[in-house]
């Protein structure tokens, strides 16, 4: 690892309370800050966006905070609607978390970690560059001059139609696009929507994270979230290219996996993982897979694709870190008929355990109509983050 090479993570949606799986969000909290703490190259920083608690009370902040007692890896956590609504005003969080919003410098990467969800005059919520943070934010983006900064936020911006999706809808978050579009800036890292997914917003690489308390919502009524794996999210950078990686976490009463492996893009379409949260991706062309693999117990020594079992392709590594990430080509041309088939990949450690993902793609002659992807911006870069309709 060069000089300037460095971990860290991001561990979102903890919610730690009483609402949605008391045990479990408790349980996979430790287990991540267990996991971080023992790693081989231990991130410098966690950042830890918002949703931490369920309800918003004293008591659940202060049960959040017994649980990150005694980490030794710095954590810096930003507030969201979760956090403070159980609260008339932000005491709780002062007192007990710390700062509304907070910046940091690690080997020349500066941090900007902000409270964009605000109360609403309505009683509601809403994200919003505010002139207060505005001000913090072009005082700090000056500091940093021309050195890379990375935003850590709660709510994604992503634009739609005009308009953004979700907290964002008839705010002003292209405001905060065009001022962080005047800076180094290398990504926001946000979470809120239980999901992962990556896309670019006004030029500006938005990377969304999936819930640590293990929850998806899907907003289809009555029954507005199901259970999957929880997890978090690695970073590293190396001076020049910002890699991330989604950790799958133990469901349940199911560990951890020992070999994990991620589909993690098709093409120019991210895939919305984590699973089963995927919908077809179209490939009508030379298209490249892009897979992360984490093996914890032993080397990883294959990394196969198939589109057809029994004939696997072998993948070529482009990073070797805690996670190592492999690509190859798929050509539509070299199967004969088009229509829609699974695109599968797996990894084998030294010790012959196996992991394996999958995603449907369609196989065509020419684009067709998405189904549910939403063209995050121009030049054919999808999301599949729509998975509820906006408000
Ligand atoms: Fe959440
Ligand atoms: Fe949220």
């Amino acid at each position: 690892m060069n000089k300037k090479a460095f971990y860290f993570a991001q561990l979102t949606d903890i919610h730690v309370g009483q609402s949605l799986n008391p045990i479990e969000a408790a349980a996979n909290l430790k287990w991540a800050l267990e996991e971080l703490e023992s790693l081989p190259l231990k991130p410098e920083v966690i950042l830890a966006t918002g949703d931490l608690v369920c309800a918003g009370k004293r008591s659940e902040l202060q049960k959040y905070s017994d649980l990150v007692k005694g980490c030794s890896i710095p954590i810096y956590a930003l507030p969201a609607n979760h956090d403070l609504w159980g609260e008339p005003d932000d005491s709780a969080w002062l007192d007990i978390i710390g700062p509304l919003r907070q910046s940091l410098v690690i080997n020349d990467v500066h941090f900007l970690i902000w409270n964009e969800t605000q109360r609403d005059a309505k009683g509601g919520w809403i994200a919003e560059l505010r002139q207060e943070q505005r001000e913090w934010l072009e005082s700090e983006m000056d500091m940093a001059s021309e050195k890379p900064i990375i935003i850590a936020q709660h709510c994604p911006p992503l634009s739609m139609n005009g308009n953004y999706h979700d907290r964002w809808r008839n705010s002003n978050a292209d405001e905060l696009l065009e001022l962080l579009s005047q800076h180094n800036t290398l990504a926001i890292v946000t979470g809120h929507w239980h999901r992962n997914s990556e896309w670019h917003a006004n030029g500006i690489r938005v990377i969304n994270t999936g819930a640590l308390c293990g929850w998806q919502w899907n907003g289809t009524p009555p029954h507005n979230c199901f259970p999957l794996r929880p997890g978090y999210r690695l970073f590293h950078f190396d001076g020049h290219t910002l890699r991330t990686f989604w950790r799958d976490g133990s469901y349940w009463q199911t560990p951890a996996p020992v070999v994990q492996i991620t589909l993690v893009k098709i093409g120019n379409a991210y895939t919305g993982g984590p699973r089963p949260q995927v919908r077809p991706i179209d490939v009508f062309t030379k298209a490249r897979l892009a897979v992360s693999v984490r093996a914890v117990q032993a080397e990883v020594v294959r990394v196969e694709w198939s589109l057809v079992q029994k004939d696997w392709h072998s993948m070529e590594r482009t990073f070797d870190g805690i996670w190592s990430e492999w690509q190859a080509e798929i050509d539509p041309a070299e199967f004969h008929s088009a229509g829609e088939r699974t695109c599968i990949v797996r990894a084998e450690d030294a010790k012959g355990a196996k992991a394996y993902d999958a995603v449907p793609v369609r196989l065509a002659e020419y684009e067709s109509a998405a189904m549910v992807p939403f063209v995050a911006q121009p030049g054919g870069e999808k999301t599949f983050e729509l998975f509820y309709l906006p408000r």
